[in-house]
């Protein structure tokens, strides 16, 4: 067991943010043991990890952040000294319909998490517990070139972004009652590779190439600020070894578009890709019921994470949609597996009354 330099746990691995993370962290650092532990919801999907399944340095261990028992057991059977949570619901549509599974995983199993850590590394050195969490807990801003930064006020709209603001007042007062080593950050919008198509781009990118039509929400202008999924996992990477406890740092693109804007974006490059001619698929925009409660737009300052640590995004957006759209389109059977089964029923809940 003391093969290792460290034995970090991984909540959430199966995911979509979480698989990068994962990646990163196994093939980066081979003294590391990576302990990937995950529910396996409709959301999580080993899947996205077949790369690096067989790697002497991974590990998965299927489970549940709320079951107290089992945090434990894995604290100290592997000796976890640091934690980058990402465990969670994620979507906010589905949190509209089911609030209490989303306070039940993004709460009560971050609290478990927390309190396993707590009485784990009580007297130990150099652990840390990173919290993955969203911009949308401060809430929603006008379209007035203001940005969220680390001081803004928590303002969350949605059952989802309560969720994760509560989650991360519990992983403070953790830090400030009992000294747990905490850091948290809050990113924007992911795009990229592995993303359940729930989510706007992996779904309009799939209905693109089903000639199916693309349900914009509203009038489609609302703004979002999209990263590339692997400039997040590094900025996680960076986070998690140089970040100071009990800090905060933001992590976003500088990069917001309107939604209509980024489906004519997608439009356009999923029609050239697949050999249909331009404006295609401009005829598949289709109107429906807004979101409700729908924050207006996000925008993340990331300033702190540039100035204090270094970081910023490698990838151009027309660089990323481009590559991210070429992807899904070249991995079709990754896209129908996860399409089979209950997302029928799924898409039906959600658009059939819209
Ligand atoms: P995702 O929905 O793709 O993956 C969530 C993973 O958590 C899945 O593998 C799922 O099986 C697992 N999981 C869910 N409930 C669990 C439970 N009770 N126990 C153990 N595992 C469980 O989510 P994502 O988009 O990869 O987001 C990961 C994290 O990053 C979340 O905490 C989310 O709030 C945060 N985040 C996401 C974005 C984004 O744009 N996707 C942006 C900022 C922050
Ligand atoms: O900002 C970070 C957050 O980004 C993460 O914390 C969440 O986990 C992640 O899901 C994402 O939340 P959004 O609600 O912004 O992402 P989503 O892809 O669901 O929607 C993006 C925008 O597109 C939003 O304004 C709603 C709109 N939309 C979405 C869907 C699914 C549509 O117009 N039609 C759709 O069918």
């Amino acid at each position: 067991m003391g093969e290792f330099k460290r034995n970090i746990l991984v909540t959430g691995g199966a995911g979509f943010i979480g698989s990068h993370v994962v990646r990163l962290f196994v093939t980066k650092y081979p003294d590391y043991r990576i302990i990937n532990f995950d529910a396996l919801t409709y959301a999580g999907n080993l899947e996205n990890l077949k790369d690096v399944e067989n790697c002497p340095n991974y590990v998965f261990v299927k489970g549940d952040i709320c079951d107290h028992a089992l945090v434990s057991g894995i604290f100290s059977e592997y000796q976890v000294d640091g934690v980058i949570h990402l465990a969670a619901e994620s979507h906010v549509d589905r949190s509209i319909e089911d609030p209490f599974t989303f306070a039940r995983t993004n709460v009560m199993g971050t609290l478990a998490l927390l309190h396993a850590a707590r009485s784990t590394w009580a007297g130990k050195q150099s652990c840390r517990f990173y919290h993955v969490s969203t911009d949308e807990v401060y809430g929603a801003l006008e379209m007035d070139g203001t940005f969220f930064t680390e001081d803004t006020r928590y303002d969350p709209h949605s059952p989802y972004s309560a969720s994760k603001a509560s989650s991360d007042h519990f992983v403070r007062a953790f830090h400030d009652t009992y000294g747990l080593p905490t850091v948290i950050s809050n990113c924007s919008n992911n795009y990229g590779p592995y993303q359940f198509p729930e989510k706007l781009i992996p779904l309009f990118i799939n209905n693109i190439r089903l000639g199916k039509p693309l349900p914009v929400y509203g009038k489609g202008e609302n703004v979002r600020d999209w990263l590339y999924v692997e400039d997040h996992a590094r900025a996680i990477d960076l986070i998690f070894h140089e970040g100071k406890d009990g800090e905060t740092y933001n992590i976003g693109g500088f990069n917001e578009w309107r939604n209509i804007d980024l489906i004519k974006v997608m439009i356009e490059a999923a029609d050239r890709l697949l050999g249909n001619p331009p404006g295609h698929s401009l005829g598949l925009i289709t109107y429906v019921k807004d979101r409700a409660g729908h924050d207006l737009r996000y925008a993340i300052d990331s300033r702190k994470l540039h100035e204090e640590l270094g970081w910023e995004p490698s990838l151009q957006f027309e660089e990323g949609i481009e590559k991210t759209i070429r992807w899904y389109l070249d991995n079709q059977e990754w896209m129908d597996r996860v399409t089979g089964g209950e997302y029928a029923d799924y898409y039906d809940k959600m658009y059939k009354n819209r």
